[in-house]
């Protein structure tokens, strides 16, 4: 079968290489622990689990509206009030298969050739996929442990153009665990104000944050920035719900929810209608010590991460106050990331990802979304590891 051109610019994921030896090198016995996974280690709340199968039992399995039940939305917009302060109505809410889908959506509705995207990197890497897939160009504003993975203002000011349709923002970051304050994103906003640019804001890892760290919604920002901004978000992280598949984006832009809705329409019509019901449950504040619960035992474990990694000698770490992940500067003892994860991977059995898959050399990424053992026995590895090199 010939396949279609445009699958030509989808690059096969790196760290499928990772995963691949990681698996092989199980299969023969070694014991490998692996910390590449991108997903709490937890359950779902029981309430979420059981208001699923009181769903279920209700036959709530039919065909819903495209674009989610109205009392689905109606829960995700007083969430966006409750948390975030942000008045989107239940028309302006459209619920997708993840947070994944709701990007995807986006920029097929919207990427037309020649429209540039901005995105800082590290990334999470199917940000650029998803744009090069839907015929847009990247642009990416390289950052680094300087300035805590952040942008500045004078980084975006030097990569807007005439073309630039999006500003991709992660806050809290997937790689990188950093989160913006909300001055920063106030001076952002300053730059963008007389553009056309819209922000898409992946706000997933929202719930994530630690050390009395605060969480501001980019949209929050001010009357411009609301109007600008697609809020994106979902339950995968937070509510380990990942393989429930419901994300969702809200925007003020009529076009955009008219397009999104007809895409979705003719592709994948509404998410799981049990999801859908058991997802109400995760959002009107039931599952609220749970999710609490879950953010605390994280941020234990990211303490004792960040300790045992800034022990080691040639290896540095910036705190992270967000997410699940440390995003570890090598470039005291290596310059390739990919070697140093293979090379890590087995001789000591330790799978993280390298930094190149996140569009930055010289990093890798450490998910701390496992046990304290586990953490322990793995940084001890990585210690060792490095002191032979
Ligand atoms: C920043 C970020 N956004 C979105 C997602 C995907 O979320 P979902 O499971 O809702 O598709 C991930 C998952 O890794 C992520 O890291």
């Amino acid at each position: 079968m010939k396949i279609a051109k445009r699958m030509d610019r989808l690059s096969e994921s790196i760290t499928i290489a990772i995963t691949t030896l990681s698996r092989e090198l199980k299969a023969s016995g070694k014991d490998v622990l692996s910390f590449s996974a991108g997903e709490p280690d937890f359950g779902t709340p029981q309430v979420i689990k059981d208001a699923a199968i009181k769903a279920l039992e209700n036959n709530d399995t039919r065909y819903t509206a495209v674009e989610g039940t109205p009392a689905l939305r109606d829960a995700i917009s007083k969430k966006l009030k409750r948390d975030n302060n942000l008045d989107y109505d239940p028309s302006e809410i459209i619920v997708s298969v993840g947070a994944k889908h709701s990007l995807f959506n986006i920029f097929q509705a919207t990427i037309q050739e020649d429209d540039e995207v901005i995105i800082p990197a590290p990334y999470w890497v199917t940000y650029p996929e998803q744009v090069k897939y839907c015929g847009g160009t990247v642009v990416e504003i390289l950052t680094d442990d300087s300035t805590n993975f952040k942008i500045t203002a004078q980084q975006l000011k030097d990569a807007i153009t005439p073309k630039s349709k999006f500003l991709i923002l992660t806050t809290p970051s997937n790689p990188t665990g950093s989160v913006y304050s909300k001055e920063e994103l106030e001076s952002l906003a300053e730059v963008l104000k007389d553009t056309n640019i819209m922000i898409i804001s992946d706000e997933m890892y929202e719930k994530l944050v630690y050390d009395g760290t605060k969480f501001t919604a980019v949209a929050s920002i001010n009357d411009d920035m609301f109007a600008r901004t697609i809020t994106i978000n979902g339950l995968s992280k937070a509510v380990a719900m990942t393989g429930w598949r419901m994300g969702y984006l809200a925007t003020k832009d009529k076009d955009i929810l008219k397009a999104v809705k007809k895409l979705q329409s003719q592709s994948t019509s509404n998410i799981n209608s049990i999801t859908q019901a058991a997802s109400i449950t995760a959002l009107d504040g039931s599952a609220d010590s749970d999710i609490e619960m879950m953010r605390v035992e994280f941020e234990k474990r990211k303490h004792l991460a960040v300790k045992l990694m800034n022990e080691i000698d040639g290896l540095s770490v910036v705190d992270p106050t967000g997410a699940f992940y440390l995003f570890v500067n090598i470039k005291d003892v290596s310059n390739d990331s990919m070697q140093f994860c293979q090379d890590l991977l087995s001789e000591v059995g330790v799978a993280v990802v390298p930094g190149v898959a996140f569009g930055l050399e010289g990093y890798f990424r450490l998910s701390f979304a496992t046990d304290e053992d586990t953490i322990k026995d793995g940084i001890n590895r990585i210690a060792k590891f490095v002191k032979d090199i």
